[in-house]
């Protein structure tokens, strides 16, 4: 098949060159003279692949870069060196060890599927074998399914993960709507067509490597790619052009004080989060959620915290978060005009940006006398709200499992 019909916009016949093309080995050959062979969790060199540690990494690698993911990845295998292990871990220990990767969700996902993982194998002696029983685990999509069988159990298996969709929209030149589904299937058909059937661990480690450090997002490096000859962006010289995705409409933004209540011994108040929604089971420092137009004014005209609470309450908004607040109305203590010398704001919010909304999080230091912090611990427990508290000093605090909102906030 000639390069014309790579070039041709016909699906079909670009899957036929894509068969004939070489796809693999030029990707292998590549990855052997300069792929990053070494990294921690790969198995290639080894007699026996081991799922559990590609598993870990996979999922450490969705939203985060290799090089953020080492040191965490070694820690982590370290204190749980088998699925057993981390099955039997308490949450505390695991989210202590995820503390500034981000996106909890993937951790709380491993501590589940660890204990799935454990049935299965006390079931049936192994781990699981094929695509479809390892996306039965959570956290386990059809791409990272597609690695762990192909680089864990060394069995077949296809990826076609942000990286791959880059490397082969490029490629192929496939300019229709990245998040369309009728795009995905392409991708899906051509990867699962390249992928070759023996040693398609090795080939994903290629594909991934290439996208990358070579095919990267706004700065490929063309020269040194080994399947730049046949590559439709880089003949048409609009590489950055693929893959094509639609404008998503902009984040919605929501708005909250930090209340930094803070005792005569310099001591701050936490709270665990609950075991769902975000930030599950992490520490974090009461949340007020205030409307927009007043998060502009707050440092300087805010007057009462009932005009400012935004009516809608979010879900993110704990029971114990307003008994907090309505105790600060009662004692006027966030009543700015009143003494402002118990207020200590921050001129500038912090903006911490979530997957389906920006959150503007503007700290507040409040200052509470023995007596109310009293009182208010008297009406916590009288509430019986759940919710495990605790006071520490920022030194103490740094400790905690806390997401990276709360990290910007502390002082360093
Ligand atoms: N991104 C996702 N999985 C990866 C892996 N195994 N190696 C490098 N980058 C990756």
């Amino acid at each position: 098949m000639s390069k014309i019909a790579h070039f041709n916009h016909d699906f079909t016949q670009q899957l036929a060159y894509a068969k004939n093309s070489n796809f693999a080995d030029r990707m292998l050959a590549w990855f052997h003279k300069y792929g990053r062979c070494d990294l921690p969790w790969q198995q290639h060199k080894l007699t026996t692949p081991n799922p559990y540690p590609v598993w870990i990494s996979e999922v450490m690698l969705q939203q985060t870069q290799v090089a953020t993911v080492i040191p965490y990845f070694y820690r982590f295998i370290h204190s749980f060196p088998t699925v057993f292990a981390l099955a039997d871990a308490d949450w505390e220990q695991i989210a202590d060890h995820w503390a500034g990767l981000g996106y909890y969700a993937r951790a709380r996902n491993l501590h589940k599927g660890a204990k799935q993982l454990t049935h299965i194998i006390e079931t049936t002696g192994d781990f699981p074998k094929t695509v479809n029983d390892w996306q039965t685990i959570s956290g386990v999509g059809q791409s990272t399914a597609g690695a762990i069988v192909a680089m864990g159990v060394r069995d077949f298996g296809v990826i076609c993960d942000g990286n791959v969709k880059r490397v082969l929209t490029r490629w192929a030149g496939i300019d229709s709507d990245i998040n369309k589904s009728a795009t995905t299937q392409k991708l899906w058909q051509l990867a699962s067509l390249l992928t070759p059937k023996q040693n398609s661990g090795l080939y994903a480690q290629a594909i991934m490597d290439l996208g990358a450090t070579l095919c990267t997002k706004a700065r490929p490096n063309c020269a040194f790619c080994p399947i730049q000859d046949d590559c439709i962006a880089n003949q048409q010289g609009k590489q950055t052009a693929y893959p094509v995705k639609s404008k998503k409409s902009p984040k919605p933004s929501k708005y909250s004080l930090v209340l930094q209540l803070t005792d005569s011994k310099q001591q701050t108040l936490w709270l665990q989060r609950p075991n769902s929604g975000i930030w599950s089971g992490l520490y974090c420092l009461p949340l007020a959620f205030i409307k927009k137009q007043q998060a502009h004014k707050t440092i300087t005209t805010w007057q009462n915290l009932a005009d400012c609470q935004d009516k809608h309450l979010p879900n993110e908004y704990l029971p114990i978060e307003q008994l907090i607040v309505n105790f600060l109305q009662q004692q006027h203590l966030l009543n700015l005009t009143q003494a402002d010398s118990l207020f200590t704001l921050q001129p500038k919010p912090i903006k911490h940006s979530l997957t389906h909304f920006h959150w503007h999080l503007l700290p507040i230091i409040i200052d509470l006398s023995d007596k109310q912090k009293q009182d208010l611990l008297t009406q916590i427990q009288s509430a019986n709200l759940n919710t495990n508290t605790i006071w520490l000093t920022p030194n103490a605090s740094k400790t905690l499992a806390m997401p990276t909102a709360m990290q910007k906030i502390l002082p360093n």
